[in-house]
């Protein structure tokens, strides 16, 4: 069993759809040891009545020590660490504890509408500002650069005409979905090796159909 923190600030949708797949027994290797939020959110309630560990590290109140807070809750006990609509950033200290061990997931197609400042709405934002036909949603690695890391999976989404910066969120929200949950799966079966900067997949078939 691989065990996981899945840290979150908000809606926890990814962190939704990560407990859905371990109950359908698509994730049969994935166990959520703890539930982390920088601030209160509906995720919260949601791990919480999944009887899951739940701990709220308020970044107000531990600004700059958040990161070596999170390692003190977290050290020994997982094996990984998923960053799920998480908007803090990670600090070295907890990035060398857990190199290659943490992901994130991104709304855009890294590294178009990423690094510094790009989160939330304001990645859907800039793709409609900018005007691109396709838009999607990275999986990567968590590294010491914003949005750095190696990328491990990616889904294209296409940007329309009318599309507004939230139709765009909501429409890549579902790719997220499967996307998370597919990356989860390949690094439970050890599906995943690194090389260098690129990551090769074992299992390019291993998708989640339909919706979910
Ligand atoms: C997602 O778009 C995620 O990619 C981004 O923040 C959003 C959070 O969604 N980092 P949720 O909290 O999982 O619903």
């Amino acid at each position: 069993m691989l065990k996981i923190a899945v840290l979150i600030s908000g809606g926890g949708s990814n962190l939704a759809s990560i407990l859905d797949k371990i109950e359908s027994g698509f994730l049969n290797k994935i166990e959520v040891i703890k539930v982390i939020s920088d601030r209160s959110a509906k995720g919260i309630e949601l791990a919480k009545s999944k009887g899951i560990e739940t701990v709220i590290l308020d970044r107000k109140i531990y600004g700059n020590n958040l990161s070596e807070k999170i390692l003190d809750t977290i050290y020994d006990k997982v094996d990984y660490i998923v960053l799920a609509g998480y908007l803090s950033i990670i600090g070295t200290e907890l990035i060398e504890s857990f190199r290659n061990k943490i992901i994130n997931i991104h709304p855009s197609l890294i590294p178009s509408f990423s690094g510094n400042g790009m989160y939330g709405i304001n990645v859907h934002n800039a793709a409609i500002q900018k005007g691109v036909k396709y838009s999607g949603c990275t999986v990567h690695f968590v590294n010491e650069e914003i949005d750095g890391g190696a990328i491990i999976k990616q889904a294209i989404v296409p940007v329309y005409f009318e599309d507004t910066a939230e139709s765009l969120q909501k429409r890549i929200l579902k790719e997220e979905h499967k996307l998370l949950p597919e990356v989860l799966k390949l690094i439970s079966e050890n599906m995943i090796e690194i090389v260098g900067n690129k990551i090769k997949i074992f299992d390019e078939n291993l998708v989640l159909e339909g919706t979910l």
